[in-house]
């Protein structure tokens, strides 16, 4: 390791794995260096825990939370009937009175997906449709999360709705 001690200050990122090596040899700097280091390893946590809370967001291939949730409301005709009425309330200007992605307010250049067929890129549990409705669906978040809009009760409800519409 003596071999980098006295490795000028640009070569620091390349053998970056040895600086806590070169912080025992060197006591005088080694405050520093660890420093760095700890900053280095800090930005590099971050951005890896920056790029796991966008890819769940983004969902592509559904989130392992959701996959975990069991739906807690029973499909009823009473729930259906509620989860229909909160879909003509929060979903129908974009996704459409059909459910069929075809709503007239969806924002510009949105692809509100149909919600009657059986794609579901974002995962296809109940608890991953459930996920959705509550967060959003990312990265560029045209549909935003309902989260403190409605009630989780009434997101279910919404869920079993969309159950009870999906083309045979
Ligand atoms: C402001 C417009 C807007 C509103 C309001 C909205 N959505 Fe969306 N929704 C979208 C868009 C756009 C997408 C597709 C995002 C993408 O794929 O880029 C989407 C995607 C989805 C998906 C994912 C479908 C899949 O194939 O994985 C579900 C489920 C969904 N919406 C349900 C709902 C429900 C239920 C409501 C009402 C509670 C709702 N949305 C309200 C715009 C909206």
């Amino acid at each position: 390791m003596s071999e980098f001690v006295n490795e000028p200050v640009r070569s620091r990122t390349k053998h970056s794995t040895f600086i806590i090596n070169l912080s025992i040899s060197n006591e005088e700097t080694g405050y520093m260096r660890r420093a760095s280091n700890a900053a280095m390893v800090g930005s590099v946590l971050a951005f890896v825990a920056l790029v796991a809370v966008s890819l769940s967001a983004q969902g592509n291939g559904g989130s392992a939370e959701g996959r975990k949730m069991k739906n807690p409301v029973a499909s009823s005709a009473a729930s259906i009937t509620a989860g229909k009425a909160a879909y003509q309330k929060y979903c129908r200007f974009c996704h459409g009175a059909e459910a069929l992605g075809d709503g007239p307010s969806a924002p510009k250049d949105s692809h509100p997906s149909d919600l009657t067929d059986k794609v579901w890129t974002r995962g296809s549990t109940d608890g991953e449709i459930f996920v959705i409705l509550r967060d959003g669906a990312g990265p560029k978040f045209d549909m935003k999360g309902f989260k403190g809009r409605m009630a989780d009760t009434d997101m279910w409800n919404v869920v079993n709705f969309i159950r009870s519409i999906a083309k045979k």
